[in-house]
């Protein structure tokens, strides 16, 4: 199904750069671009440089949410940008106001735009997180010749995913570093311990090709993902603090800065549950934020862009799957050699 065993993550925000992804697929493993947040335009210039005759490689969407903001969702909107205010007088940042329009392109993510530019020039492969494309996108892509990937986190999301005709699964377990993949409420999962549990719960359930994704660190666990019938594994947070990567460098020092002793799911960032390491903002808004995305993403964007630009990784968003321990510095080749060799 895959080139390779080993697949760079996209990672949205900065992290997957053109250069970044060109360099994994040069040590040999399978790059997805992240065309996550981006505009159908920025999209294709990140693109660009990696379109390449006969070579497999990836564009990763969010899939937008259908519908708009209950009213309660909104006076909690209200309520969070209050609560957020005594930080952004202290960073100098001011906060949106509200309501965000719901025509803004941005509450969509460029989602019609960005599809329209994969069907006129379309990639090998298309993966979607936060949701399905409808089964109708998913025969549109075929057609245009890309094979389409699924993001799920439970038993569940795999079976509804199979029904939309996905080629593949991306299988990521709650370990992962970022935002979760998970489109059904919390509880669909089976409380599988660990990514290698997920997937033979997974693969006893489904027949399509699985990728592993979510808190592997080392070849070992990579090896263990594969034998419990994953056919890749994807890595995030193991190729953050490479070189290549467009991590902030405040939140690749924070990777690897004893002070960070843990990591933990939160809503505080973006109202999407994503695990992060746990500083100042996780333990001050993780349990206040309201569960809306992406609003609660733009309410805390300037406050995020404030403290990166003062040196401030306690109100930054660190990323990172349980494994970060393990991520290491250096050209992100020798990262993606290293799992090569022993898999
Ligand atoms: C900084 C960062 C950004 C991410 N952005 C995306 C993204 O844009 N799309 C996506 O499908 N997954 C994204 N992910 C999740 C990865 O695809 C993957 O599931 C996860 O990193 C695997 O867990 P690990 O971080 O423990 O390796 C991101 C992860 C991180 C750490």
């Amino acid at each position: 199904m895959f080139a390779s065993p080993l697949i760079a993550a996209p990672m949205a925000g900065g992290t997957t750069t053109s250069a970044f992804a060109l360099a994994a697929r040069g040590a040999g493993a399978l790059d997805f671009a992240a065309g996550g947040y981006k505009t159908a335009e920025a999209l294709a210039e990140h693109l660009a440089p990696l379109r390449s005759e006969g070579t497999d490689f990836g564009v990763n969407l969010f899939v937008p949410r259908q519908g708009p903001l209950a009213p309660a969702d909104a006076a909690a909107l209200l309520r969070y940008r209050r609560e957020l205010m005594p930080l952004a007088a202290r960073l100098g940042a001011s906060v949106p106001g509200l309501p965000f329009s719901p025509s803004d392109p941005r509450t969509q993510d460029f989602w019609a735009e960005k599809l329209q530019l994969l069907l006129t020039d379309p990639v090998p492969l298309v993966s979607f997180t936060f949701g399905l494309a409808p089964a109708a996108v998913v025969a549109s892509l075929h057609r245009a010749g890309s094979r389409v990937l699924a993001s799920v986190t439970s038993v569940a999301e795999a079976l509804a995913a199979a029904e939309t005709g996905v080629d593949a699964l991306v299988v990521q377990h709650a370990n992962a570093g970022g935002h979760s993949a998970a489109f059904l409420p919390p509880g669909h999962g089976a409380g599988e311990s660990s990514v290698v549990q997920l997937v033979a719960a997974v693969r006893a359930a489904v027949a399509l090709p699985l990728v592993a994704a979510g808190g592997i660190g080392d070849p070992t666990t990579a090896k263990a993902a594969l034998a419990a019938g994953a056919v890749a594994v994807q890595l995030g947070t193991a190729l953050l603090r490479t070189d290549e990567s467009g991590a902030k460098a405040l939140h690749k020092d924070a990777l690897a800065d004893p002070r960070y002793s843990a990591t933990a799911i939160t809503r505080a960032f973006t109202g999407k549950r994503a695990r992060a390491l746990v500083n100042d903002f996780v333990r001050d808004h993780g349990a206040t934020a309201p569960d809306i995305y992406p609003e609660v993403h733009f309410l805390t964007g300037p406050l995020r862009a404030a403290a990166a630009a003062a040196g401030d990784a306690e109100a930054l968003n660190l990323w990172a799957g349980t494994a970060w321990q393990k991520s290491q510095a250096g050209p992100v080749g020798a990262v993606i050699e290293g799992f090569l060799r022993e898999l």
